[in-house]
């Protein structure tokens, strides 16, 4: 039995993804930073806002196709940055997510840090993508990043501003997972619980960072060298000048990601960026921090219609979608949702997920009486 077709919403796609990756990689992917409050806060912060429906609306026919990016797309939601992809579906890796979001015309985010190259994930499908970028120390490498980047024909750039050092992710200490996965006593057995992925990542070369070929080749029994040459390459004093500088080198549209605050919103776009991603790196950084969509209506309201907004964190369900671009944003970009359809079913998976936020937004724009992404607006949403 296709167990894929017998999932019927993203819940579902997480307990079978569950059953296909080894523990440690779920719960990498699953996990969140500290005691997880702000994991949690992202789904549950939702539940806060209500949809309010128009009656009496000819909804006969919809469009849920919008401009996001600079790009034409046909859906509000898009497939957010997650690296080393290779773990979660070892065979196929970045090239799952950016062909499937390529049949569904919608955006697929490289990561700096995906298994696959940039050239690789840029030939894998015709679709727009966006690449992310995280601030590295050594100049003329990231020089040679966005050259590559404009070259491979990404459309636009992400710079992703809240990883200076990783988030403190005591779920990942605890199953003895490292990144790359490392075969160690403690989690030796949870791998080999899982033998066709097993064969797969090692079959794969799957620790290898596309974009980095030149670190240190790594091997499931030894990934420290690769670690610390890794850990070497974040720029911890990045400052706005440094964004700024990047914005004006790109020359295209420019979004920040990992803005928290109206004030950074504001400086994002004194600073030239053409959007902001409201993001807390799905509660993987700092815990305690706010839900990025209880914010969406403030930055609204500072930075006025000519700057995009788009929303990450939390988003598991098409509703979600709707209380975003109701509450102001422009758009939403999905981690684990779309990433537990990579786990539980390669690119099938991928679009699975796809395919299952594709309908209850459709839905959800159906009941609420919106014919177009333009008819959502605060009249449609209610803060308890
Ligand atoms: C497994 C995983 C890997 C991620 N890797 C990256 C990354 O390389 N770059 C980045 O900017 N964000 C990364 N993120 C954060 C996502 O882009 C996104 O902000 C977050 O997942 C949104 O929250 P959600 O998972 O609740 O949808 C990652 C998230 C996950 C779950």
């Amino acid at each position: 039995m296709n167990r894929l077709k017998s999932c019927i919403n993203i819940d579902d796609l997480g307990r079978l993804a569950a059953k296909k990756v080894p523990f440690p990689v779920n719960n990498y992917v699953e996990g969140g930073a500290d005691d997880e409050v702000t994991l949690k806060q992202n789904c549950h912060s939702f539940n806060r806002y209500q949809i309010v429906p128009k009656a009496l609306q000819d909804v006969s026919r919809i469009s849920t196709a919008t401009r996001v990016m600079g790009c034409e797309i046909a859906l509000p939601f898009y497939i957010s940055a997650t690296g080393f992809s290779g773990m979660m579906c070892p065979q196929d890796a970045e090239l799952a997510g950016v062909r499937a979001a390529a049949k569904f015309d919608t955006l697929y985010t490289a990561s700096t840090f995906s298994n696959r190259s940039l050239e690789e994930i840029a030939q894998a499908s015709a679709g727009d993508k966006l690449f992310q970028v995280y601030v590295l120390n050594d100049k003329t490498l990231a020089q040679q990043l966005n050259q590559r980047a404009k070259q491979a024909g990404f459309k636009a750039m992400v710079l992703t501003v809240d990883t200076i050092v990783g988030g403190n992710r005591e779920r990942d200490a605890r199953s003895g997972l490292s990144i790359p996965p490392r075969l160690t006593v403690k989690s030796a057995m949870q791998y080999m619980m899982r033998p066709r992925w097993l064969i797969h990542y090692l079959l794969s070369d799957g620790a290898r960072l596309g974009n980095f070929p030149h670190l240190p080749k790594v091997s499931m029994t030894d990934s420290q060298a690769f670690v610390i040459a890794m850990g070497k390459l974040f720029k911890k004093d990045l400052t706005w000048a440094d964004a700024e500088a990047m914005i004006q080198n790109w020359g295209g549209p420019f979004a920040i990601k990992g803005i928290m605050s109206v004030e950074d919103a504001l400086r994002a776009q004194q600073a030239g960026a053409s959007a902001v991603i409201l993001s807390n790196h799905g509660g993987r950084q700092l815990d305690g921090c706010p839900a990025p969509i209880d914010l969406v209506a403030e930055v609204r309201a500072a930075v006025g219609d000519q700057m995009e907004i788009i929303v990450d964190g939390g988003i598991r369900r098409g509703t979600d979608i709707f209380k975003a671009l109701a509450l102001g944003a422009n758009a939403c970009s999905l981690g684990r949702a779309y990433v537990r359809g990579l786990s539980a079913g390669g690119q099938e998976g991928v679009e699975k997920a796809l395919s299952i936020l594709k309908a209850e937004f459709e839905r959800c724009m159906i009941l609420a009486g919106c014919s177009s992404i333009d008819q959502i607006n605060a009249s449609h949403i209610r803060r308890l």
